[in-house]
C-alpha cells in the first residue's frame, strides 16, 4: 500500500513538471562550494539512560565485581551461606564471594543476579559465562551454572545449564558456555554449589553473548553498535556530557581508570543516578568496561574520528555553586596531565609507559587521535581561565591536537556571548555549542550559521534535538524540525565541522532523558525517526557544498518561504538536493541549475523521503513497530537544466541527481 502511494505520488510529481512550480530553487553548478569535512555528522555517547552498562556493553550481570558500595550484594540474592570478604586479587575491585556448605544436605548455597532489567537471553545462542574462582581450602569444588526463568509453570526453572569444577588455592579464570532452549527477556542467573560442596570463592562474575560486535570478549551489543555503524558517522564523541565532570570531581569520568583490565577497572558512580529526583535509578553505577580502549576501538570499527571530551578541573556547574567544588588554577596539574597521558595512550608509541597500555590491550598501532575537547557546559571567567593553562601544555607537547572548547549549556544568551569571543581569544579550535529546544526555535535557526565569522574558530554542534513543549517523547515532526535546521548546517560546512545529536541511546526500563537517538529493551532495539534523518545527512553528506537560493536568499524557513528549507552539495559526479517541507501542504519546487555550459544539462536519479507517514506527527517508530517510519525511495525522473518536484506535507526529501 506504501509502495502504491509513493508511486503515485510519483507520477504526480512527474506531472507536476507540466504545472506551475510555486517556489524555484536556484543550484549554482559553476564551482564548488565548501569542503564538507568526514567528522561533519557524527555521534554523541554518554553513559545517561543505561547507554553503558545495561546498554551498549553487552554484559549482562549487574555488580559484577560486588563493589557497588552501599550494598555489595546489590543486584544479587544470596541463599544458604554467602559470605562478602574483601581481600581480593583485584586491588581497585577487592570484594568477592564465599559459597559455604549450608550445613545441611537439604539446603543449598548459591547466589541468583537479576542482570540490567533482566538478563535477555535468546534461544540457541551461546552465552559465556565466566568467574574468577578458587578453593581456598585447597582441592575441588563443584558449581552449577544456570540461567532460569522464575515465572515459569513449567518443572524446570533454568533454561539452561551447565556445570562447572574449580581447583585449587589459586585465583583462575573460568569459563563454560551456556546456550538457553527459549528466549526470554528477564532471565536470571543463577549460581550454586553442588557436589562436595567444598568453600569457594567467586569475583568478577561474568556473562556475555559470545555473539559481539566483531566479536570482541570485552564486546558491545550488535545490535546497538551496528546501529551506530549504519549512521556512517564521521566523529565519535564520548565520554559525554555531564559524566564528564560528575556531580563532584571524585566521581568525573576518569578515562585512566577505564583501560587496563576489566576486573580491574574500579567502580564509578553514575551521576544519572541522582541528578532528576523525579527518576532516581539507585543501582546505577559505571563498570567502566566499556572504557577508553574499548571507544578508541569503536571509533576505528565505524570509521569515525574519536573525540575524548575530558575534564577541566570543573565539578558540574549547575550542582555546584561552592568554589571549593572546582579544582584551584594552581592544583590543576593532575588534569593537564591526564590530558597528555591521553594522547600518549591513543597515539604514542608502544615504548611510551601509556603507549606500552594500549598495546598490552590489544593495539599498538596508534589510534591517531586528532581531536581533544576540554570541558563540557562550563561557564564563567572560570571556564577560560581554566581552559588557558591546558591550551598552553597541549599546544606545547602536542601541537597536531585540535581542541575542543565550550560556548556553555546555551544556544544564545549571557555566558554564551561571553564565551565565544573567549575561545577565540584563547584560539579554540572547535567551539562545542549545545542546544536542546523547542520547535520554534529550530523553525527560526536555519540561519544560525549564515553570519558567524569565518575566520574565528569552527562550530562543533555537540549536543543537539528538538524537544517539544509538553511532548517530550521522540516524535516526527520534531526530527523533521531537525532535519530542517541541519541544512543551515551543510550550507555553512566552512563554519561547521561537526554536529552530533544527544543523547544517543535509552533502556526503554531506565531512561532519565528524552528524547534519544535509539531505544532498546533487553533483546529489541529500535531507530528512531531522528535516527534517520541523522542517518540520511551521513549517507547523503557529500564532498562541497553548493550554492542554492530562492530569490536570491539562502532557503531557511524564513518569511515568504512558505516553510521550506534546502540546501545542496555535490558528491563526484552526483548532486544531492535536500529540501524539507515544514508545512501541511505539498508544495511544488523548481530545480533550476545554473552555472552549466550552454548544452550541459543534468539527470535525475532517485528520489529519498522521509515522510509523516498519513501525518502521524506525533509518533514515531518503537519496540513493537521498529520500521513505522522509515526512508523510502521514490521515481525522480527528467533531465535539464531546471526539474519539477514535489515536497509533500511534512517531508523530508533528498533528490538525487547526476551532472
Ligand atoms: O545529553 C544529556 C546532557 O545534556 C549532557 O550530559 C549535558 O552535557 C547536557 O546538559
Amino acid at each position: 500500500m506504501r509502495k502504491f502511494v509513493l508511486g503515485l505520488t510519483a507520477s504526480l510529481f512527474a506531472l507536476s513538471a507540466w504545472g506551475q512550480p510555486s517556489h524555484t530553487l536556484d543550484i549554482n553548478l559553476k564551482k564548488p562550494g565548501a569542503a564538507i569535512q568526514n567528522t561533519m555528522y557524527g555521534i554523541f555517547f554518554e553513559d545517561i539512560n543505561y547507554a553503558a552498562d545495561g546498554g551498549l556493553y553487552a554484559e549482562l550481570v549487574k555488580n559484577r565485581s560486588f563493589e557497588f558500595p552501599n550494598d555489595a550484594l546489590q543486584g544479587w540474592k544470596a541463599f544458604g551461606k554467602v559470605e562478602v570478604r574483601a581481600d581480593g586479587p583485584f586491588e581497585r575491585n577487592p570484594h568477592y564471594v564465599r559459597l559455604q556448605d549450608p550445613g545441611h544436605p537439604h539446603k543449598w548455597t548459591g547466589l541468583d543476579n537479576e542482570g540490567f532489567f533482566g538478563i535477555g537471553v535468546k534461544q540457541g545462542e551461546a552465552y559465556r559465562f565466566s568467574v574468577w574462582a578458587r578453593v581456598p581450602d585447597g582441592g575441588e569444588s563443584q558449581l552449577r551454572i544456570e540461567l532460569v526463568n522464575t515465572a515459569s509453570m513449567g518443572e524446570d526453572h533454568f533454561l539452561c545449564q551447565n556445570n562447572l569444577t574449580v581447583t585449587g588455592k589459586e585465583w583462575k579464570k573460568y569459563t563454560v558456555t551456556l546456550t538457553p532452549g527459549a528466549t526470554l527477556d528477564k532471565a536470571i542467573l543463577r549460581i550454586f554449589l553442588t557436589g562436595n560442596r567444598n568453600t569457594v570463592d567467586l569475583e568478577h562474575v561474568s556473562l556475555f553473548p559470545q555473539d559481539t560486535w566483531m566479536g570482541h570478549e570485552n564486546g558491545l551489543r550488535k545490535d546497538l553498535a551496528q546501529a551506530l555503524a549504519d549512521l556512517k558517522p564521521g566523529i565519535f564523541r564520548f565520554p559525554g556530557g555531564c559524566i564528564v565532570e560528575g556531580t563532584d570531581l571524585q566521581t568525573r569520568y576518569n578515562w585512566k581508570n577505564s583501560v587496563g583490565p576489566v576486573e580491574n577497572r574500579p567502580l564509578n558512580e553514575n551521576r544519572w543516578e541522582y541528578t532528576f529526583p523525579h527518576r532516581f535509578y539507585p543501582d546505577y553505577y559505571q563498570s567502566y568496561g566499556l572504557g577508553f580502549y574499548e571507544f578508541f576501538q569503536l571509533s576505528e570499527e565505524i570509521g569515525a574520528e574519536p573525540l575524548p571530551i575530558l575534564s577541566c578541573g570543573l565539578a558540574c556547574q549547575f550542582q555546584n555553586n561552592d568554589p571549593k567544588a572546582h579544582c584551584s588554577l594552581e592544583d590543576l596539574q593532575p588534569f593537564i596531565q591526564d590530558a597528555l597521558d591521553l594522547i600518549e595512550f591513543a597515539n604514542g608509541s608502544v615504548d611510551t609507559p601509556w603507549g606500552k597500555v594500549r598495546a598490552q590491550m590489544g593495539h599498538p598501532a596508534p589510534f591517531n587521535m586528532k581531536f581533544l575537547g576540554i570541558g563540557n557546559e562550563q561557564w564563567d571567567a572560570t571556564y577560560p581561565e581554566h581552559l588557558e593553562p591546558f591550551l598552553k601544555a597541549l599546544r606545547a607537547a602536542h601541537p597536531e591536537i585540535k581542541i575542543v572548547g565550550s560556548s556553555g549549556p546555551d544556544s544564545e544568551g549571557k555566558q554564551f556571548d561571553f564565551l565565544w569571543p573567549e575561545m577565540k581569544r584563547l584560539k579554540a579550535d572547535l567551539v562545542d555549542e549545545h542546544f536542546y529546544r523547542p520547535y520554534e526555535w529550530f523553525l527560526s535557526q536555519g540561519a544560525r550559521y549564515d553570519n558567524y565569522d569565518r575566520k574565528g574558530p569552527k562550530v562543533f554542534a555537540g549536543e543537539y534535538a528538538c524537544h517539544a513543549k509538553g511532548k517530550k517523547w521522540n516524535h516526527f515532526y520534531a526530527s523533521l524540525l531537525e532535519a530542517a535546521f541541519m541544512t543551515g548546517l551543510e550550507r555553512n560546512a566552512d563554519v561547521v565541522h561537526m554536529a552530533t545529536y544527544a543523547p544517543l541511546f535509552a533502556h526503554v526500563e531506565g531512561w532519565q532523558w528524552r528524547p534519544d537517538l535509539i531505544w532498546y529493551d533487553n533483546l529489541r532495539s529500535f531507530r528512531t525517526v531522528s535516527w534517520h534523518v541523522q542517518q540520511l545527512y551521513g549517507q547523503y553528506r557529500g564532498s562541497n557544498c553548493l550554492q542554492l537560493t530562492m530569490n536570491g536568499a539562502n532557503v531557511t524557513g524564513a518569511e515568504g518561504q512558505d516553510g521550506l528549507f534546502a540546501s545542496a552539495v555535490l558528491d563526484g559526479n552526483k548532486i544531492y538536493v535536500k529540501v524539507v517541507n515544514t508545512t501541511d501542504k505539498e508544495q511544488e519546487i523548481a530545480l533550476n541549475f545554473t552555472g552549466l555550459k550552454k548544452k550541459a544539462v543534468v539527470k535525475a536519479v532517485e528520489g529519498v523521503r522521509l515522510s509523516s507517514c498519513g501525518c502521524k506527527l506525533d509518533k514515531d517508530n518503537s519496540l513493537d513497530a521498529p520500521a513505522l517510519f522509515e526512508p523510502a525511495p521514490f521515481t525522480f525522473e527528467g533531465e535539464g537544466k531546471c526539474l519539477s518536484a514535489t515536497a509533500p506535507a511534512y517531508s523530508f526529501n533528498i533528490y538525487i541527481l547526476e551532472k
